[in-house]
């Protein structure tokens, strides 16, 4: 079956230029705490949707194991560089469209500053869903196109999309923003029950992060995320969400399945075969799910 587009990261030094470089120290720590609020401390299995180069990943130090799911093999390599050799993280190179593992297999899941690459983020929502056990929690960060500057701009005539329609706005090449109230509907329509809501960042403007150190605007910031249950005007918004127990599939056993056919999948490295004829190399420590002809 056809997939949309993906926005490829191969050969980026993302986490180098927009991160440590970028002056990002403040979205950086908002995002810290942000996740310290909403995800559990401990747990069994995460899956770390569009893991990227890792920079998140050690903020999940309290999950015995840690699936780094990323269609940018380089990005895994950068983050397995990061992290070290640690038996606790796997790595696997695969389109969040097309998951690689049996159904209910993860008892959490997070995904930032991901979402907003999905050309189909419906149908991203559900497919995760499957790969999540009943209870499970979900962290999605999504960016958010009611955000007060976008709303400005609009009501100036500077901006001709309207932040208040309830589609996605691609403002970039597969960078989409999204309404909240929309989110929460897919979320919904997924089988997950919206738990809470953050706002997130809401100083990003570059004068005043310049005024202030970043820990100082990170904690004002802090303040104001929970004002996210009531409305939501900041550029980034972190939910967390339950896996409905009774709106997905119970876990039967295995770890990988084929993403073409979906039938489980012996973990035999240094080759996954599936019998639908489909191989999947693991080198380096990286399971490589992505297809050929989509540039593996
Ligand atoms: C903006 S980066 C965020 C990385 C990390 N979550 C962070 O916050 O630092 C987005 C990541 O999503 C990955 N990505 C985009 N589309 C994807 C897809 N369809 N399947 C898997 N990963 C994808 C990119 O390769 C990239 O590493």
């Amino acid at each position: 079956m056809e997939t949309p587009p993906i926005c490829n990261y191969e050969g980026s030094d993302y986490q180098t230029s927009f991160w440590e470089k970028g002056g990002r120290a403040y979205e950086d720590a908002c995002e810290a705490i942000a996740l310290k609020r909403l995800l559990p401390p401990e747990g069994g299995r995460l899956l770390e949707l569009g893991a990227g180069a890792g920079r998140n990943t050690p903020r999940y130090r309290g999950y015995r194991q840690v699936v780094l799911l990323d269609y940018s093999r380089t990005q895994l390599e950068q983050a397995r560089q990061r992290l070290g050799d640690d038996g606790r993280y796997w790595y696997v190179a695969a389109d969040v469209y097309r998951l690689p593992f049996v159904p209910a297999l993860f008892d959490g899941a997070t995904m930032i500053r991901t979402l907003h690459h999905m050309a189909d983020a419906r149908r991203a929502l559900d497919g995760i869903r499957r790969t999540l056990a009943p209870d499970a929690v979900f962290i999605l960060e999504f960016a958010n196109k009611k955000n007060l500057k976008s709303i400005l701009r609009y009501a100036l005539r500077r901006q001709s999309w309207n932040p208040f329609s309830p589609e996605p706005v691609e403002f970039a090449a597969l960078n989409f923003d999204f309404h909240p109230a929309t989110v929460r509907t897919w979320l919904n329509l997924a089988g997950f029950a919206v738990q809470r809501t953050l706002t997130v960042s809401h100083f990003r403007v570059g004068l005043l992060k310049k005024l202030l150190p970043a820990r100082i605007l990170a904690g004002l910031d802090g303040l104001l995320q929970p004002t996210g249950s009531l409305f939501q005007l900041s550029p980034s918004v972190f939910v967390r969400a339950r896996a409905l127990p009774d709106k997905g599939p119970q876990y039967t056993g295995g770890f990988f399945a084929c993403p073409d056919c979906g039938k489980a999948l012996e973990d035999t490295p240094p080759l996954l075969r599936c019998a639908c004829g489909r191989e999947y190399p693991v080198q380096d420590g990286i399971y490589d799910f992505r297809l050929k002809q989509e540039g593996a």
